[in-house]
């Protein structure tokens, strides 16, 4: 739905008169490359300011903006819809995003309170270093109904107090807790936690602190041991809320099994200008690939435990289809992994396929049936259904 105002950010950027959109997509790649591996390869200690270079502003709305955009109103909608992070006054909620860039996580989470809450006026209040993207998220706001926009110009570099009054319903930091506080640098957990515990005393007492970070590793891993800190240290000063269904530490890094970092995997149709630039970029956009937490000053309520299930489970990983079952892993609401077989004889190869395509990773699931011990697997005699979200996307 931003794609116009990107191109036409992207042309002002190449001189105003660069030709048709595609000439202008097709000069702006170069910048999405360059970005993409600043992102993905390089990942430096000290992140350059890229957003106040007009190309790579463009290049990033043109690129990356839509992809954050989809991550976070995924997240928006399991943390209003499952989790049960609903502000309780609906007069007016206020989101603050931290590193905000052209704020496509406060979009996507006002988009996601006002699809909800039909109407509701929300102000999204954007902190980033660079003006420009400030500025280009005013001018987002402009073309958004209901919604109220502030920005704050400030550099967290050096962790510096913050002062903000304990009245925002949701903090967001999208992707930018790695470039604040890299994540391979000095004492990457204490200063990740030093930021996120600054950030309380603005955060409402039935607020929702959303941090999302790429699925890399690092970045990952150490989102998923900040989450653990607050499962140790409960209202110190958040508590965990979500993804996980309990209060229970990360069983991978318990375990020390550091290849299974948990991150969520999701399909979505990728805008059109994204879809051209990476004609010849080849970057795999047909999924979704992000690690997200969420943290409140209150504990998170669940919803009840459908009757007749064995409970939430969250899915770990990919469902893989082998020849008699589906196979994946999931993680109950104590925090136990468990890796299940769910036999498909007698069902034909493309039914199969569909079954396995009603899930992705990530996806919080109920088990119905019986789950029989394999040795150290488990066996699933009856149903695993995925749980929608009330904008029946699933
Ligand atoms: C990867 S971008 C994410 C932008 C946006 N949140 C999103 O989800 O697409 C990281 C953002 O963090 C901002 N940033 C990086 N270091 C910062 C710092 N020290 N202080 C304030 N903002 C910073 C950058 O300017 C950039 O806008």
């Amino acid at each position: 739905m931003f794609e116009r105002f990107w191109l036409e950010k992207a042309r002002q950027a190449l001189g105003g008169n660069a030709g048709s959109d595609e000439i202008v997509l097709e000069k702006m790649r170069s910048r999405v490359a360059e970005l993409s591996d600043l992102f993905t390869k390089e990942r430096p200690a000290v992140f350059k300011d890229y957003m106040s270079d007009p190309a790579l502003l463009a290049a990033y709305g043109l690129f990356f903006f839509p992809q954050s955009f989809a991550r976070a109103s995924f997240a928006a909608r399991r943390l209003l819809d499952f989790y049960g992070r609903v502000p309780a006054d609906l007069s007016r909620v206020r989101i603050l995003d931290i590193g905000s860039g052209a704020s496509p996580c406060g979009f996507a989470l006002a988009a996601a309170l006002q699809k909800k809450f039909e109407g509701v006026p929300v102000e999204v209040c954007c902190l980033d270093r660079s003006r420009a993207a400030l500025e280009a998220a005013r001018e987002l706001a402009g073309t958004q109904k209901n919604l109220f926009f502030r920005s704050v110009p400030a550099d967290l570099q050096n962790l510096p107090p913050l002062q903000f009054d304990a009245s925002f319903d949701f903090i967001v930091l999208g992707w930018s807790l790695n470039e604040i506080v890299p994540a391979t640098g000095k004492e990457p957990l204490e200063r990740a936690l030093v930021l996120l515990k600054k950030l309380s005393p603005a955060l409402k007492a039935d607020g929702t602190l959303l941090v999302l970070e790429p699925a890399l590793k690092e970045t990952a891993e150490r989102l998923q041991r900040v989450a653990d800190y607050f499962v140790r240290n409960p209202g110190l000063p958040y508590y965990r809320v979500a993804p996980e269904l309990g209060q229970h530490p990360d069983p991978h890094l318990a375990a020390g099994d550091h290849e299974m970092w948990t991150h969520d995997v999701r399909t979505w149709e990728a805008p059109p200008t994204l879809e051209f630039l990476n004609r010849k970029l080849f970057r795999d956009i047909s999924v979704l690939k992000f690690s997200w937490s969420a943290f409140g000053k209150s504990p998170a309520v669940l919803p009840a435990v459908p009757a007749g299930t064995l409970g939430y489970f969250r899915l770990v990983s990919p469902v893989e289809l082998t020849k008699p079952a589906l196979r994946f892993a999931v993680v109950d609401a104590a925090g136990t992994r468990l890796q299940i077989e769910w036999p498909t004889r007698g069902l034909s190869k493309s039914d199969c396929k569909k079954m396995a395509a009603r899930f992705e990773r990530g996806d919080v699931v109920t088990l119905a049936g019986e789950l029989k011990a394999l040795g150290r697997d488990f066996r699933l005699q009856g149903e695993m259904r995925a749980v929608p979200d009330d904008f029946g996307e699933k």
